[in-house]
């Protein structure tokens, strides 16, 4: 990837200025302002051996999505972004490409239900070790550490907030913690985004994301990125990416390139709806909502930590607890008529799920179990006042 003297200057500017313009030259044969989609598997070589810019082939390297992981890594504040076919996809990659059987993982325990599946039921029979532990409390993360060898778990697995709990785990006192004891600190920023948290700057050393979700934004593309700012990490993944081949096609690239611009727009009135629908729902009563989560809430045990570590709003996840328990809840997911009835999140609709049931399904029984009565709300760009009008008619449903 090359960066012009243009992108330089950009890395002084704000964010809204960097998802616009950053990895966005104008392409040089046409002046195209908008990165075109290089819909080509190969390149022309000018010789053996002898590449126009360094371009052979489009599993190693491909214009368009050059100039997303370009975008990419400069909203993030990174010095690397790496894109994925998929957010696991991503993680998979990471893992891969940097741990060896006998090496052990220390995850959180409520993350998304395919995170476990693939540690559960891939990695764990390849011989790598793997403890579950609430990494909000530090005083578990720091018993959990201390009860091995230093170096014993390569990394912790943070999401914050996790999927669907809305946690909220402190990454400066994890990352500080975790050095300590010689284990590294992955976060999977998905439910933040960049443009909420940046956790590399808060001391994390990889960040993983979805790019499915926000950065996408309108749940018409599937990818994954991961960021990093050190250098043999980002060989080793960047090896693997391309040995094993899981990218992104060039069409997805450019979906994502068109999200990122308005990355910055979209979380914040994401986040402004959520906030309103969850301080709605807490207005309800104790016969119809048992609790509702969601980090910009003061009654959320996180709310100090997401307050100081998450800039410009809390994000467009909200979960609740239905008070009448697990079939009244999948009556409400089922009730809804603006919401959609659909896993995924982050894009411009507004979706329902049921987690127990579908996007967690993947860890019934294990201590991952997310609550029956439990319902993730994806709170999307429609008028607030409209989606809560539309809860409100789905509880009379039930
Ligand atoms: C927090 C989180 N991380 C990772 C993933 C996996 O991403 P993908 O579905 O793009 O593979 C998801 C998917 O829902 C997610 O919610």
């Amino acid at each position: 990837m090359t960066i012009s003297t243009n992108e330089t200057a950009l890395a002084a500017s704000a964010v809204a200025t960097r998802a616009i313009h950053a990895g966005q030259e104008p392409d040089p044969t046409t002046g195209a302002v908008v990165t075109p989609i290089y819909m080509t598997s190969t390149f022309k070589q000018d010789g053996v051996g002898s590449l126009r810019h360094g371009y052979d082939y489009s599993r190693s390297i491909n214009p368009t999505r050059n100039s997303f992981d370009a975008q990419l890594a400069s909203v993030e504040g990174a010095k690397y972004a790496l894109s994925f076919s998929s957010g696991l996809a991503a993680i998979d990659v990471l893992l891969r490409a940097t741990l060896r059987p006998g090496d052990a993982i220390l995850l959180g325990n409520d993350v998304y239900g395919g995170t476990y599946r693939l540690l559960a039921k891939v990695f764990v029979p390849w011989g790598i070790g793997l403890d579950v532990v609430d990494v909000t409390d530090p005083a578990a993360v720091s018993a959990a550490l201390a009860a091995k060898p230093h170096g014993h778990y390569r990394y912790i697995w943070v999401e914050t907030p996790s999927n669907p709990m809305l946690g909220i785990t402190d990454i400066a006192a994890t990352a500080a913690i975790a050095h300590e004891h010689g284990t590294q600190v992955v976060v999977d920023n998905t439910f933040a985004s960049p443009i909420l948290q940046h956790p590399l700057a808060d001391g994390a050393d990889a960040v993983v994301y979805s790019t499915t979700k926000y950065i996408g934004g309108h749940s018409d593309v599937v990818g994954g990125a991961v960021l990093l700012n050190d250098d043999e990490t980002r060989e080793q993944v960047a090896f693997l990416q391309n040995a094993a081949g899981a990218v992104p096609s060039p069409f997805d690239s450019w979906l994502d390139i068109r999200g990122l611009k308005t990355l910055d727009l979209r979380v914040r009135q994401h986040s402004r709806n959520a906030l309103k629908v969850a301080q709605w729902l807490e207005t309800l009563p104790a016969d119809l909502v048992e609790r509702v989560w969601y980090p910009g809430l003061e009654s959320h045990p996180g709310h100090g930590i997401a307050a100081r570590q998450m800039h410009g709003g809390f994000g467009g996840m909200v979960s609740v607890q239905i008070a009448a328990g697990f079939e009244a809840a999948k009556r409400f997911a089922g009730a809804t008529q603006v919401f959609t009835l659909a896993e995924s999140l982050g894009g411009v609709e507004s979706l329902i799920e049921h987690p127990g049931a579908m996007t967690h399904a993947s860890v019934a029984g294990t201590t991952l179990e997310v609550p029956a009565n439990l319902i993730r709300l994806s709170v999307g760009l429609e008028d607030a006042d409209d989606l809560i009008a539309d809860l409100d008619q789905a509880f009379k449903a039930i």
